[in-house]
């Protein structure tokens, strides 16, 4: 595995495997890997002749007030992560090697983004597109793995990759949990350890959720009162939202039917944590 620091050194390589018609399997991370990434990065060496995984905690993304500084970052245990995974390129860039000026030009989302993490972050998924579309650019992947966790991620690079006509297959994959159903995330560990207990509610009251769904409940407000009920007395965590749409398209519904999404985010003291279950209902 090469660790690479620089986007030009990135660039010579892509040139090379692109020149010897290699498929690149494209992980981006912002690092602290856990067994999601690890479960994305096993995909894309099935897939792909190489792979590449990207390591960066993109600035452009984080809220003034959110957690950029305390994001979990530990570069040598994630580079043997990815040795043992069987990366063959880490690109492992610096702040100023991927924003070494004021940017000129920024990518803007324009749908999608009024509802979920797009209305509690603004402005976090035009920095999630734009680092990507610089990221999509140095590597130029054949495919790019992304984690279904970040559901409304998905689908914003989804029209990413539609609208720009980057030609990148997208490869959603589903969500890898810990055995008490919490969603794995590089953010747990700055769960005190009451609040980790109580992390496994979110994923209980969606469970709960899908429970009365399939016992015949289609009311999303009696959906999500069960889940907001939930998380609010079995948690002390507060409730940022708990909301149900149509998934990809992420519009409201009146009654539940389709693909839908059922998404809560709950604010702890350190972390906002986030989990989705994505539904068939007939
Ligand atoms: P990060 O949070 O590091 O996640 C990197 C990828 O891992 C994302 O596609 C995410 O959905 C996926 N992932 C995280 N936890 C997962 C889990 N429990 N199961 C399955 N997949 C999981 O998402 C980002 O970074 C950034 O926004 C990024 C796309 C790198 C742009 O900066």
């Amino acid at each position: 595995m090469r660790v690479i620091t620089t986007i030009q050194d990135m660039q010579t390589e892509i040139i090379k495997l692109k020149s010897q018609s290699k498929s690149i399997g494209f992980v981006p991370t912002m690092g602290f890997l856990h067994e999601g990434h690890l479960t994305l990065l096993k995909r894309a060496r099935e897939e792909n002749d190489v792979v590449v995984l990207s390591i960066f905690v993109n600035p452009l993304q984080f809220g003034p007030t959110e957690d950029f500084s305390t994001y979990p970052r530990d570069f040598e245990r994630d580079r043997s992560l990815a040795e043992c995974e069987g990366v063959d390129f880490l690109f492992y860039p610096s702040v100023e090697e991927m924003y070494p000026h004021s940017s000129s030009v920024r990518v803007i989302v324009q749908e999608r983004t009024e509802v979920l993490c797009g209305k509690s972050r603004p402005g976090h998924f035009d920095g999630v597109a734009t680092v990507l579309t610089k990221l999509f650019n140095i590597v130029l992947p054949t495919r790019a793995y992304f984690g279904k966790k970040d559901a409304q991620q998905v689908a914003v690079v989804d029209g990413l990759i539609t609208d720009f006509h980057f030609p990148i297959q997208l490869i959603p994959v589903d969500i890898v949990r810990e055995e008490d159903g919490l969603a794995k995330s590089s953010r747990n560990v700055n769960l005190l350890p009451d609040e980790r207990r109580q992390a496994a509610k979110l994923y209980k009251s969606l469970a709960a959720a899908k429970e009365i769904i399939e016992a015949g409940e289609r009311n999303p407000r009696t959906i999500k009162n069960l889940i907001s009920n939930m998380i609010t007395s079995e948690t002390d965590g507060q409730l940022d939202y708990a909301e149900i749409y149509s998934y990809p398209q992420l519009e409201a519904l009146d009654n539940l039917e389709g693909t839908c999404i059922i998404a809560i985010a709950v604010k702890f003291s350190k972390v906002r944590l986030i989990d989705n279950i994505i539904l068939e209902v007939s």
